[in-house]
């Protein structure tokens, strides 16, 4: 076998599952967004994750180099002609260190295999669904808030976000913001489908509007309050979660303790969980 030179290792053929980067954007140091071309033989439901990743480095022994891959939610809606992803930097974590440096232009891998729980199917009717999201948790339901059927399903749609500091709301916050002017859900919806929305952002380690964890907030009835809603009812309430592991736990037992059932799409109840990714 050859010894690898960089010359050689350039050589390696691109991937059938390689996908260009069309845009990237960043948000803090722990935080960026990007966006690349989509399969065209992908299919997937709102809320879904893919795996993504690039190749890993050269193998000096065997001369070959092996994918570098994690669980990504697909951020961008089913209907939409790229796919987008919200990411994470974690400065010594095997893929984000390097995936944080990706610019438009280079090439990203996406197994085209999309599966998850986050998805309308694994939930029977109501009348009001809750999204909670702690950090980039918010990505599945950044994908279901441009989601049609998302309007369509429920008369409310309430989303809290959670995070350490400030500036790491504003990817939910702007997205949020932009469903006001998006052209695809105001034909289909009707004018106005966004005051359906209500938009609950907390911060837990730096000062904002409203401060402290979500779990908190509604069991001291805080949220309900600020929000002029009803509390959590098995009957009209449904719930996705998608945060940290600490926090899916305790919002799971919260939700259970107020009658919800976790569904699954074999099994479709009232609530259903994902663990946001962490490299
Ligand atoms: P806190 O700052 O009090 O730990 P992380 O970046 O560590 O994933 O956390 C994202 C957000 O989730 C933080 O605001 C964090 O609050 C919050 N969080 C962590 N654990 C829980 C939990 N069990 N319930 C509610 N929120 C939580």
């Amino acid at each position: 076998q050859k010894p690898v030179t960089e010359s050689t290792a350039k050589k390696v053929p691109t991937l059938p599952d390689a996908q260009t980067v069309t845009e990237v954007k960043h948000y803090t140091d722990r935080l960026f967004s990007f966006k690349c071309t989509r399969p065209a033989s992908l299919r997937f439901r709102s809320g879904e994750f893919v795996m993504i990743g690039l190749m890993g480095d050269v193998n000096p022994k065997t001369g070959k180099q092996k994918p570098l891959l994690r669980a990504y939610s697909i951020a961008s809606p089913s209907w939409d002609e790229e796919m987008e992803f919200y990411s994470i930097k974690v400065q010594d974590g095997p893929l984000t260190s390097k995936l944080q440096h990706i610019q438009p232009g280079d090439e990203v891998i996406l197994r085209p295999k999309p599966v998850g729980t986050l998805v309308h199917d694994a939930l029977i009717p109501g009348k009001r669904i809750w999204f909670f999201a702690t950090g980039t948790g918010f990505a599945p339901f950044a994908s279901l808030l441009r989601e049609p059927q998302t309007y369509q399903d429920y008369d409310e749609v309430i989303i809290t976000h959670t995070c350490r500091e400030a500036g790491e709301l504003t990817y939910g916050r702007d997205l949020i913001e932009a469903l006001k002017d998006d052209e695809l859900l105001n034909e289909v919806i009707g004018e106005g489908f966004w005051k359906k929305i209500k938009y609950y952002p907390t911060t837990t380690r730096e000062e904002s509007a409203k401060m402290g964890r979500i779990t908190d907030l509604i069991r001291s009835g805080e949220a309900y309050a600020d929000l002029d809603v009803e509390p959590l009812n098995p009957e009209s309430d449904r719930a996705m979660i998608c945060g940290n592991m600490a926090f899916n736990l305790e919002l799971k037992d919260m939700l259970e303790e107020a009658g919800l059932e976790e569904g699954a799409n074999s099994k479709p109840a009232q609530y259903v969980v994902e663990k946001a990714f962490l490299d």
